[in-house]
């Protein structure tokens, strides 16, 4: 299996995220690091306790990570997440600890043990891994790639320009993406394909478990902030294409092209400038993903909740 970090902002689509990488077999979840986003960092990772405990995901580390961005101040989105950040369904009280260190730490302390390198999957904004790689820029050796969700090759969602992940810290996605690493961006473009149409929450809502209860609870919710927000008919399921894309690599088309973070524009800050002509002749620094098999994704979002009974 894949050993991976999961490092997220859970929010509705990160915890499915969760779900996936802890179901699959071709994916050895070595821990979840978490990250101010979509809630604050307090409330991202409690949702990530509480989305474990429920799914009885035990034994991954859960280290809370950075509080905001490397410069300036933070964006969170309750408009499409709640108060809570994974507004919709009742939670217990979780029984998933988290762990002692940061998450800068947890994850110097496992790149640096583990045998091999670990791939990092980063689903909301880029603050801990670029931190990581500012602290440790040694450990860029033993990250095997970056698989991210974040960007667009298109328009944004937060403004006309820029997705959520890169505005809430382009600084830090400047760093990722101009480190050097192998970094695969799953951007927009692509998860606007990637809607949990009736249908999908019918086959969820089958499996009759209380788990698969819970997420047609999440679905339903962010379906609706979704359609009031942005007159969407479905909610868009961005994050688990990252892990949907290590599990099945052909699921994603992807093309490797050059990718600047706009840092400075006036209207256009946090954007993702994908230059997929190559009319620049920059450098290409990142696989994009262009298209995606969406049957066949849902398929694996299903197996996931089914596999966790
Ligand atoms: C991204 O922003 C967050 O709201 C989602 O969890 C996803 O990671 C989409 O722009
Ligand atoms: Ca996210």
């Amino acid at each position: 299996p894949i050993p991976v970090i999961l490092d997220c902002d859970p929010g509705h689509d990160d915890a499915f995220n969760i779900l996936l990488a802890a179901a699959h077999p071709a994916v050895q979840l070595l821990g979840i690091t978490t990250v101010a986003g979509n809630q604050t960092v307090e409330k991202t990772t409690l949702n990530a306790r509480r989305v474990c405990t429920v799914a009885g995901i035990e034994g991954v580390p859960i280290a809370a990570g950075l509080a905001g961005p490397l410069h300036g101040s933070g964006i969170v989105a309750p408009d499409i997440h709640g108060e809570s950040g994974l507004d919709g369904p009742g939670f217990g009280e979780p029984t998933v600890p988290v762990d002692g260190r940061d998450a800068v730490t947890f994850l110097r302390d496992t790149l640096r043990a583990h045998p091999v390198p670990v791939t990092l999957v980063p689903t909301g904004p880029l603050s801990n891994i670029a931190a990581l790689l500012l602290a440790h820029p040694e450990l860029a050796a033993r990250i095997e790639r970056i698989v991210l969700m974040g960007g667009s090759t298109e328009r944004g969602n937060r403004t006309p320009a820029a997705e959520f992940n890169i505005l809430a810290d382009p600084e830090a996605a400047d760093i990722v993406f101009s480190n050097g690493l192998p970094v695969t961006m799953i951007g927009l473009n692509v998860s606007h394909r990637a809607l949990a149409t009736p249908d999908v929450v019918a086959r969820i809502d089958a499996l009759g478990t209380p788990l698969a209860r819970l997420c047609t609870d999440l679905l339903t919710y962010f379906g609706t902030t979704y359609r009031e927000v942005f007159g969407f008919p479905a909610p868009p399921l961005h994050d688990p294409l990252t892990v949907a894309h290590l599990i099945d690599p052909d699921l994603i088309t992807l093309v490797h092209a050059p990718v600047a973070i706009e840092l400075t524009g006036t209207h256009t800050r946090g954007a993702t400038v994908v230059d997929l002509d190559g009319v620049t002749g920059a450098r290409p620094n990142a696989y994009v993903g262009v298209d995606v098999d969406v049957p066949r994704f849902w398929d694996l979002v299903v197996d996931a909740v089914r596999a966790l009974g």
